[in-house]
């Protein structure tokens, strides 16, 4: 079953609303590609048009031949050929305004579960010619659906832009966010942060070395936009920041373009708070009285999306309606709304802003901070204060859901301390990584 795709491509004017008129532009066919890709990409599109950096999807037909997609004529050509035609980079404050709407679309897909998979400055072109022309992502045909707890595993995209762990056959949503940050590498400083002559040496690279902020023009630029960059090319998906957390990111924050969209992260991290034994979540909330101010932002912003009540407090309930109100046919197709329908069931009382912040922090991206040691001592504290108490080590390795076949004598004793039989540091470290034997069960 193999068809050709044919692109039709309208120019609609919108300068003379009374004339209004579409007239079919240009034509483009791929090579033939496998109907069901096809459907796919349409159901996509159909779904999330309408964002203002998504290019324009009008509609699709199918005869015997061919699939039509009719969508916009976007004329001001690729991201990738106003930095060549630049010499090679972009003003921070430039990088800025396009970085901006890349996260905004790409953070909208991911809410809705759609992982693109294939994004690259080829995949982003300007609506016209004109200097200030809003920037469009196309070329869904990669695209695919990803529930938040889910795993794909097919090996797509670009080798120059393709995440680490894609090429491990395991990835979400954050594949998107490892190649944002080579486009932002390479809109920063014209070259390519992983570079080789042959796939398989561009491959080593990605998996392997980690891209130089010590040449020109990096000793030259801001430190908020090196730390941007670096916090998206983590090769560890659960230390990169999401599309949502980078808008909140101090390089971005406080621009007038930026708005801040609702996180799927959030919703993975409080269900796993919930699922957690009250010891965890008292060292949670010791770890959480230690975020720094920009720390604080992303989730007072997270917070208020979630839409407090005048008291201040946000309940499941409140999750899922916040949800509710953005979803489109693409949150069904992905069944994003069914996750956010199970954690919204689970039984837990009222959040407020100093619970949130405890739930809602993660302690991989945490742990990938040069701070993270001074984050972990200090919340130590905390946890001495209001919350250490001796633990034996059968109930310790049932906190940190260890197996039974684990010799739990040999592995657990420097997690509790010899003096009073309290959780030792490494104890407390452990553990804010743990997943309770509790959170196994309702798994
Ligand atoms: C907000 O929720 C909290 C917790 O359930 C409740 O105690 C408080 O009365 C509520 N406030 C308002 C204004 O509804
Ligand atoms: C979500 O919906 C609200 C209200 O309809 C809207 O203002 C907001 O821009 C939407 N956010 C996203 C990320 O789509």
């Amino acid at each position: 079953m193999v068809k050709s795709v044919l692109y039709l491509l309208c120019m609609v004017s919108v300068k003379n609303v009374k004339n209004r008129s579409s007239s079919l532009f240009y034509m483009q066919m791929t090579t033939p590609i496998a109907i069901e890709d096809v459907r796919r990409e349409v159901k996509i599109l159909r779904a999330l048009t309408g964002h203002k950096n998504l290019v324009k999807f009008y509609n699709a037909y199918e005869d015997e031949d061919n699939v039509y997609m009719v969508m916009e004529l976007c004329t001001g050509g690729e991201l990738l050929d106003r930095i060549l035609s630049r010499g090679g980079k972009y003003s921070e404050e430039d990088a800025k305004v396009v970085m901006i709407q890349i996260l905004s679309v790409v953070s909208y897909c991911h809410l809705q579960g759609v992982v693109h998979r294939d994004l690259k400055p080829e995949n982003f072109l300007f609506s016209s010619k004109e200097d200030h022309s809003p920037l469009k992502a196309i070329d869904f045909g990669l695209s695919d659906y990803v529930k938040p707890d889910e795993r794909l595993n097919d090996i797509v995209g670009s080798a120059y832009y393709v995440a680490p762990e894609v090429l491990h056959r395991s990835y979400g949503t954050e594949a998107d966010m490892w190649s944002i940050g080579v486009i932002a590498y390479i809109l920063l400083c014209g070259s390519r942060p992983f570079w080789a002559r042959t796939e398989s040496g561009i491959f080593r690279a990605v998996l392997k070395a980690e891209p130089s902020f010590d040449e020109a023009p990096w000793p030259s630029l801001s430190s908020d936009s090196i730390d941007f960059v670096k916090k998206l090319l983590n090769k560890d998906y659960r230390r990169r920041i999401t599309a949502a957390q980078a808008l909140s990111h101090p390089w971005l924050a406080g621009h007038q373009d930026v708005k801040i969209p609702l996180d799927m992260l959030t919703y993975k991290l409080v269900k796993a708070y919930i699922c957690s034994s009250s010891l965890r979540r008292s060292a949670l909330a010791a770890l959480a009285k230690t975020l720094t101010i920009p720390q604080l932002a992303y989730l007072r912003e997270q917070f208020i999306l979630v839409a407090p009540n005048k008291s201040g407090f946000i309940s499941l309930h409140n999750l899922k309606t916040a949800v509710a109100k953005n979803s489109t046919d693409a949150m069904k197709d992905s069944r994003v709304l069914d996750y956010v329908n199970v954690v919204s069931s689970l039984q837990y009382k009222k959040f407020d802003f100093e619970e949130f912040c405890a739930a809602a922090i993660s302690v991989h991206q945490l742990e990938g901070m040069e701070s993270w040691e001074q984050h972990a001592c200090r919340a130590y504290e905390f946890f001495e204060k209001d919350g250490n108490r001796p633990i034996m080590i059968e109930e310790l390795a049932s906190e940190l859901g260890l197996s039974p076949s684990v010799p739990i004598h040999v592995v657990l004793q420097d997690w509790i301390r010899h003096s009073d039989g309290c959780l030792s540091f490494l104890g407390f470290v452990r553990l804010l990584h743990g997943v309770s034997s509790r959170a196994a069960h309702k798994a």
